[in-house]
C-alpha cells in the first residue's frame, strides 16, 4: 500500500525545522551570505536543536532519524538557507563513511564526539585534477609501520577551514585504480596539514570551502575505515546516502523560491490587475509547483529505498539529477517573475539562483548522475 502521509511525529520535525529555518536561518541569510562567513551562532543552535549529524544512529548517541526523517530535515533547512545548509550536511557527508564502514570502535570514538557538543567534519574526496573522475585520485597512503602516511592535495572541501575531522580518500596503489582507494579518519589538528584560504564563491558564501594539502601526515594504523583497497565501496555507498539528501535541499531552495514568486506575483500589479492574473506567470507557477513536487517525490523513494533496506542507487542519482536541475530552472523562474527586482540583492531570488547552481556540480554534476543512471538502466 502506498502512504503519502507523513507520521506525527515526522511533522512535528518538519514544523521544528522550517521555525528555525524561518526564525534563526531566513533572518540572517543575506547578510552571512554578503559576508562569505560561517554563521557559527545559528550552526551551533540548529546543533542543540538536534537537527545536525542526522546520520548518527542511537547507539552513538544520535537521534534516531531515519533517512526519510533526515530528507525532511535537510529540506526545512535549505528553505532557510542553502549556504547554512551545506556546511551542515558536509557534516552528514563526512560522517558516513565512519557509519557505513566504521568498526564499533571507530564509531565509539569518532561519532560519539559529534552528538556531545558541535563539532565540524570535512569530506575529502575531491583533487584539482580529479573531480567527476574520482576514482582516478592521486593522493597517496603509504604504510609507515605502526601508522599510514598520507601525500597529497584535496580540493574544494566544505567544512575545510572549521573541522575537527576528515574523513580522506587515498590510494595504497594508483595502479590499481579504484581498487587502491583506501578510506582514513583524520584527526585535523595532526602535524602537516595544511588548509588553503577561502574560496571566493558565485552562491553558498556563508560555507566554508578550501583546498586541503597533506605532507607526510601521520595516521594511526586503526584509523583506516574497512581494509586497504575498501575505500572506494565506501566513498559509492556514501554518495548514495548523501545525495538524496542534497537533492532534498535543492527541493527546499526550490520551494523556498516558488513560494517568494507566488506571494510577489499576488502583489506586484501590471496592465491593471496582479502580474498573477496573467496566463503566462500562471503557467510558470505551474510548472514550477510541478517540478517542486516531483522532485520531492524521487527525494522520498531514495530515502525510502534506503530505510528499507534495498539499493537506492539508481534512485539517488535520479533524485539529484532531477531536483538540482529542477531548482535551477524553478530559481530562474522566479527571477524572471520578479523581472528588474529579482535581479537586485534587495529581493531573496538573486541568492537562490546563484545557490541552485551549486547543487548541479557538488557531490557528483547532473552529468555525472545520468552516467550512474544509464549504467543501473543497462545492468
Ligand atoms: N555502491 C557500491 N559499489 C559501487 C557503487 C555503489 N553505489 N557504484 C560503483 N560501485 C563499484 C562498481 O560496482 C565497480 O566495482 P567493480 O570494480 O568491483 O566492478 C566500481 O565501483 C567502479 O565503478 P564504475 O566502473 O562505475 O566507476 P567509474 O570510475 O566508471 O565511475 C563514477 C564512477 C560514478 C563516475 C564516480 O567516479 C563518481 O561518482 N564520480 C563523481 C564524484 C563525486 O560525486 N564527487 C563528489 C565529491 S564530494 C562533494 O562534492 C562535497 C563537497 O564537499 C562539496
Amino acid at each position: 500500500m502506498m502512504n503519502f502521509e507523513l507520521t506525527q511525529e515526522q511533522k512535528e520535525i518538519h514544523e521544528m525545522a522550517m521555525k528555525f529555518a524561518r526564525n534563526e536561518m531566513m533572518p540572517n541569510a543575506s547578510e552571512f551570505d554578503l559576508k562569505s562567513e560561517m554563521p557559527m551562532d545559528i550552526l551551533q543552535k540548529a546543533w542543540e536543536l538536534g537537527l545536525v549529524n542526522t546520520c548518527i544512529p542511537c547507539d552513538f548517541g544520535g537521534n534516531g532519524f531515519n533517512t526519510i526523517d533526515a530528507m525532511i530535515i535537510t529540506e526545512a533547512l535549505a528553505y532557510g538557507c542553502l549556504g547554512m545548509n551545506t556546511a551542515i550536511m558536509a557534516n552528514d557527508l563526512a560522517l558516513l563513511p565512519i557509519v557505513i564502514g566504521g568498526t564499533k570502535e571507530q564509531k565509539e570514538k569518532y561519532l560519539k564526539p559529534f552528538t556531545e557538543s558541535y563539532k565540524i567534519a570535512a569530506f575529502c574526496l575531491t583533487e584539482p585534477g580529479n573531480g567527476s573522475d574520482a576514482g582516478g585520485l592521486k593522493t597517496s597512503i603509504k604504510d609507515g609501520g605502526d601508522h599510514w602516511i598520507v601525500n597529497g592535495q584535496k580540493m574544494w572541501i566544505t567544512n575545510a577551514g572549521y573541522a575537527d575531522l576528515f574523513t580522506l580518500y587515498g590510494t595504497i596503489d594508483p595502479e590499481l585504480k579504484h581498487k587502491g582507494i583506501s578510506a582514513l579518519i583524520i584527526d585535523a589538528k595532526t602535524e602537516g596539514i595544511e588548509v588553503g584560504a577561502p574560496e571566493k564563491k558565485m552562491g553558498h558564501c556563508c560555507s566554508d570551502t578550501r583546498s586541503v594539502t597533506f605532507n607526510n601526515v601521520k595516521v594511526p594504523k586503526e584509523n583506516m575505515l574497512g581494509k586497504p583497497g575498501e575505500g572506494w565501496k565506501i566513498a559509492m555507498q556514501t554518495l548514495d546516502h548523501s545525495r538524496p539528501m542534497v537533492a532534498s535541499s535543492a527541493v527546499g531552495g526550490a520551494q523556498c523560491a516558488l513560494d517568494h514568486a507566488t506571494q510577489y506575483a499576488k502583489e506586484r500589479v501590471q496592465f491593471g490587475k496582479p502580474i498573477s492574473g496573467h496566463q503566462s506567470i500562471q503557467f510558470m507557477l505551474a510548472d514550477m509547483a510541478t517540478k517542486v513536487e516531483a522532485s520531492r517525490l524521487l527525494v522520498y523513494k531514495s530515502a525510502w529505498l534506503i530505510d528499507n533496506g534495498q539499493s537506492n542507487t539508481k534512485l539517488a542519482s535520479m533524485a539529484k539529477r532531477f531536483a538540482s536541475d529542477s531548482f535551477m530552472e524553478v530559481a530562474t523562474d522566479a527571477v524572471q517573475i520578479y523581472g528588474g527586482y529579482g535581479y537586485s540583492k534587495e529581493y531573496p531570488v538573486e541568492k537562490l539562483m546563484r545557490d541552485a547552481k551549486l547543487i548541479q556540480i557538488y557531490e557528483g554534476t547532473s552529468q555525472i548522475q545520468r552516467l550512474v543512471i544509464a549504467k543501473e538502466v543497462l545492468k
